[in-house]
């Protein structure tokens, strides 16, 4: 299913934000993707999708360490945990001549309504409260 960005992916921070917009439309490339055969342009996407995920983990990690967010440890350790869990759909994908696993639209589909609708929340809700120049608040 094509995921539609609607007020529930609003973080409130317009470069994660654009991140998150980045991910839903790589997502969605995938899902028409989905079942076509055509494995270069599969291919390509998921390289796609690894380049925008890896830059806007790197940018969140980095934001958050520069304001000495108290949940960045349990916060990275979830990027991580994606990070593996995608490398496997990936690696799936490169090795096995089906294609793409149907889970991988699932999987993207709850990290974005979870992670990056709440736990990213919580990181701009910290800003917010307690770095509210960088808010331009
Ligand atoms: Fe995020
Ligand atoms: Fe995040």
């Amino acid at each position: 299913m094509v995921i539609e960005w609607g007020e529930e992916y609003e973080t409130g921070y317009p470069l994660i934000d654009k991140g998150h917009r980045g991910i839903i439309e790589i997502t969605n490339r995938l899902e028409r993707l989905q079942g076509s055969g055509d494995t270069a342009e599969v291919g390509q996407v998921l390289c796609d999708l690894t380049d925008c995920v890896l830059m806007h983990f790197g940018y969140e990690e980095m934001f958050m360490q520069r304001v000495h967010y108290p949940g960045y440890d349990a916060h990275m350790l979830s990027h991580c945990e994606f990070f593996a869990t995608l490398t496997r759909f990936i690696y799936a994908f490169e090795t096995n001549e089906s294609g793409l696993a149907p889970e991988l639209q699932g999987f993207l589909s709850s990290w974005l309504a979870g992670h990056e609708s709440k736990e990213d929340k919580e990181f701009v809700d910290y800003l917010a409260r307690f770095h509210p120049d960088s808010l331009g608040l």
